[in-house]
């Protein structure tokens, strides 16, 4: 496995690869089996695979958890290594960004609503070095989490707006046996708030019921609501029904499939998730 830390090293890495089908994951590394997932299926549709492994500092807003991010390069090359990744690429900020850079790429619309409201340019952070990433590596196709399901609207639109001749695939979600699902930044949650957790994955069970019994949209926040109140030490952020396509916001009865996003704090830790109905 060739480990690049230049543009320049992974351009050559890249240019290597010629014409084969070149998949691309990008991450923030801290891997757990939600990436491995992402990682095997570039593995099944692509002759080679590059990883990205860059904790992005122009996505996390001033008072987030840019420093406490969890990182462990040795363990996550291990296992990609493991997983027959032919290219890791792991820069630092300064050689991803200039000091004097000014372009951005936003989506006008996405970026602002949803979490997008309350990590303000946070998804013109993630559609900027996502283009950088794609620039760099050159890839046919790239694999990301549907966890980040507005992430992966935002990419979507991206590629299709700005003509990117790149196949974006979204990859299910990768649960804990109690249906926490698995994030990096599950580590930093503390034994009681761990216990808690499970939480989201319970209210959006309870908010598919409700939709699946014929109830309303209301009838299913509602649900979702007191599920997420009952868990000891959360501060419940946003609880969103939303069309499954566009993101467009939903009444009634849903008569096309519907995402049910939330996102819950316990203390600093910030966690999302989500599930389309019907699946
Ligand atoms: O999903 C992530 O880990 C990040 O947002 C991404 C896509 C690697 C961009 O920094």
């Amino acid at each position: 496995m060739e480990i690049c830390r230049t543009k320049a090293e992974i351009r050559a890495a890249r240019a290597a690869m010629g014409t084969a089908r070149v998949g691309l994951v990008p991450t923030m590394g801290y891997l757990h089996d939600g990436h491995l997932s992402l990682v095997r299926a570039a593995r099944e549709s692509c002759e080679k695979v590059i990883v990205t492994i860059f904790v992005n500092p122009t996505q996390f807003g001033p008072n987030e958890d840019l420093e406490t991010y969890p990182r462990d390069e040795a363990r996550d090359l291990a296992l990609l290594e493991a997983e027959g990744v032919d290219t890791v690429f792991l820069p630092d900020p300064a050689e991803m960004y200039a000091a004097d850079a000014e372009t951005i790429v936003e989506t006008t619309e996405l970026s602002g609503v949803l979490i997008g409201a309350i990590r303000p340019g946070h998804f013109r952070g993630v559609a900027t070095v996502v283009t950088k990433l794609f620039n760099i590596t050159r890839p046919d196709a790239a694999f990301f989490g549907q966890k980040d399901y507005q992430q992966l609207c935002v990419i979507r639109r991206m590629v299709w707006d700005l003509d990117m001749d790149i196949d974006i695939t979204g990859v299910p979600i990768r649960r804990e046996e109690d249906g926490l699902a698995m994030s990096s930044r599950n580590v930093r949650l503390s034994e009681d708030q761990r216990a808690e957790a499970p939480a989201l994955h319970q209210a959006l069970l309870g908010g598919a019921g409700v939709l699946g019994q014929g109830g309303d949209v209301a009838a299913a926040e509602t649900a979702i609501r007191a599920r997420l109140e009952a868990a000891r030490g959360s501060e419940i952020r946003s609880i969103d029904i939303r069309d499954a396509e566009d993101l467009s916001p939903v009444t009634g009865v849903p008569r096309r499939p519907v995402v049910m996003l939330l996102a819950v704090s316990f203390g600093d830790v910030f966690l999302i998730d989500n599930m389309v109905v019907p699946d």
